[in-house]
């Protein structure tokens, strides 16, 4: 209850107030690369109204930002030289990632996301970032995650929770069916797939690099975890697969 004299912040309940701090640092959080950048990756979008002609619509998830500081932990966990691999982000959205990316010393990055709208905002940050990433071969596909087929090189793949395991296992399908018929060195990224994670636990050719079990960010509030992949050395198991992007 408001007293005399006091403001409006001050009568407020206090977890309103922590949830308002919260809200404010999220944000903050997020628009932090954007404000140095020129670009615009922060912004949320919700599922609903992401366009997409996709059948798989109702198992993807809303638009929402890696945060620059996880990404950067997680990718601490791949060993170098990175350029000599290539990142892939499934459902890459606006495309932070794959700025950060690029930054990070990838020479070869490609984004893919079933969402026209959400490619062509990622391509318009890409020709804003280019100019810092001269090196920096970086392309973003319109394509849907099941459809797509990973190139044959050695390379980093990326997921921050884009589908549900309705999508995620045919995907994850295709991976082994890649893996078999040409085997590489993969390592894999999960950010928030605690829901998906047992299909890349499952993945033979795989094994655990690192992993940060969920818990809340003490700066944003927002539950995070993640979990890192590198090659096990055996060769997956499974049919010649279909043909690959080269
Ligand atoms: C949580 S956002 C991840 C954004 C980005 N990877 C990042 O980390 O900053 C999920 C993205 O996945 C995309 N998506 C959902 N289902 C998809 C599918 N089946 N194929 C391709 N992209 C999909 C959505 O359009 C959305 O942009």
């Amino acid at each position: 209850m408001s007293t005399p004299g006091s403001t409006g912040f001050s009568s407020m309940p206090s977890a309103t107030l922590m949830r308002i701090r919260s809200a404010v640092l999220r944000m903050a959080d997020k628009a932090a690369f954007d404000w140095r950048y020129g670009t615009e990756t922060s912004n949320f979008v919700a599922n609903a109204v992401l366009r997409t002609s996709s059948a798989n619509k109702p198992f993807g998830i809303e638009y929402q930002p890696t945060p620059t500081g996880e990404f950067r932990r997680m990718l601490r966990e791949v060993p170098p030289p990175l350029d000599s691999l290539h990142f892939l982000d499934y459902g890459c959205g606006k495309g932070r990632t794959l700025l950060l990316a690029a930054q990070a010393g990838f020479r070869r990055i490609t984004g893919l996301d079933y969402a026209p709208d959400m490619v062509e905002i990622a391509r318009r940050n890409i020709a804003i970032f280019q100019p810092r990433v001269p090196g920096a071969r970086m392309e973003v596909l319109a394509a849907d995650a099941m459809e797509f087929e990973p190139p044959t090189g050695n390379c980093v793949l990326f997921f921050y929770n884009p589908f549900n395991e309705k999508v995620m296992a045919p995907v994850v399908q295709n991976l082994r069916r890649s893996q078999a018929a040409h085997p590489r060195q993969w390592y894999v990224m999960l950010y928030n797939c605690s829901k998906c994670q047992h299909l890349f636990d499952d993945l033979q050719f795989l094994r655990p690099l690192a992993g940060r079990p969920r818990r809340r960010s003490w700066l944003t509030q927002t539950l995070c975890e993640w979990k890192v992949y590198g090659p096990s050395g055996a060769v997956a198991e499974g049919d010649q697969g279909r043909p690959v992007i080269r």
